[in-house]
């Protein structure tokens, strides 16, 4: 068990979703944060899809104290569009590994959970890893809700990076555009936008695959099992060998914000027509507004597989990351 005592606490908002999943189950083992509560949201996954591999991310990790909330289980204003087609009909690669597993989650809704729970000043963070419709629908039952959250991290947006959906737009403010917006607009305190700039340069390669099932078989094994299909539409789509796992680094950050550097910007989120879901950075200040949000552009990708492969596989860091050097991993 971790040692609860420094912790930081946070929630996690979540679709998994295969780096979803990854994600978890770093955060789960991270001695640095005590997750405490999983909201799901219709993204990757329909809800009821994405609360099973909640739940078979928990039971891996022996963690079925976290209580798991289900949240929206459509876009605000948008038909929902998952993204089955680049996680799999089950969200874990169609590996099935989630598919016997039983799921408890609690009677409140999402949306209600954070609204209570923010009525007050909280030492609690929100890590959000899917659309933020559950928040935008908070935000409509608790206007202070950004005022009493300790951090507000979101994977999500891309400021020069192009679009995984569109030209110009990223799956999670993309599949809810009008909940991105609101969250922009309203929420109340700095949102840090971990998007595709960052994100795309977090590859799992095949080398570091094969490198994680050489040090730890069982958890190598689950590794490879959930990113197959992830690898696959890689290649296809993007000519990419290996898969960009986009949610993990977003609670890397959030623990070790060294990761990542960037600059704070007002930022809008477009909500119709061709560019439904930018996210649209005020670099150069034409809009004179207070920033809204820390973009990030820069990240060391090595130290975040250090980092990440040695939480997730429970090898010493300075294992890693002397292998990584040797074997040039990183490369
Ligand atoms: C984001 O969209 C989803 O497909 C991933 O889980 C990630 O949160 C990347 O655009
Ligand atoms: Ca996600």
């Amino acid at each position: 068990m971790k040692g609860v005592g420094e912790m930081r606490k946070v929630i996690i908002d979540s679709d998994p979703g295969i780096d979803d999943s990854l994600a978890l189950l770093y955060a789960l083992k991270s001695p640095e944060i005590d997750v405490v509560a999983i909201c799901v949201v219709a993204g990757n996954v329909p809800v009821e899809i994405g609360v099973k591999n909640v739940y078979y991310c928990l039971d891996l990790v022996n963690r079925r104290d976290i209580p798991v909330y289900l949240g929206a289980t459509e876009p605000l204003v948008v038909p929902f569009v998952s993204a089955q087609d680049t996680h799999g009909f089950d969200g874990l690669g169609e590996c099935h590994l989630a598919q016997a597993t039983i799921v408890t989650p609690q009677e409140q809704r999402a949306a209600e959970f954070y609204a209570q729970t923010f009525a007050h000043p909280q030492e609690i963070s929100v890590i959000a890893l899917g659309p933020l419709t559950n928040i935008a629908q908070a935000l409509d039952l608790n206007v202070n809700l950004g005022l009493n959250m300790q951090r507000f991290v979101s994977m999500g947006g891309a400021y020069l990076s192009h679009g995984n959906c569109s030209p110009v737009a990223e799956y999670n403010y993309w599949c809810d555009p009008d909940a991105a917006k609101i969250v922009y607009e309203k929420l109340g305190c700095p949102i840090e936008m971990v998007g595709l700039d960052v994100t795309r340069k977090i590859v799992l390669t095949p080398n570091l695959l094969q490198y994680s099932q050489y040090l730890n078989p069982q958890m190598g094994e689950i590794l490879a099992k959930i990113t197959q299909f992830y690898f696959d539409f890689h290649w296809q789509q993007e000519h990419v060998l290996g898969c960009v796992i986009n949610d993990p680094l977003a609670v890397a950050y959030f623990i070790h914000t060294q990761l990542c550097s960037g600059f704070d910007s007002y930022v809008i989120i477009e909500n119709q027509g061709v560019s439904r879901g930018q996210s649209l950075v005020d670099a150069h200040d034409f809009w004179r507004k207070p920033a809204n949000a820390k973009i990030l552009t820069q990240v060391d990708s090595t130290a975040f597989f250090v980092e990440f492969l040695a939480i997730v596989l429970d090898v010493p860091h300075e294992v890693i990351a002397q292998d990584m050097k040797n074997l040039k991993l990183g490369e």
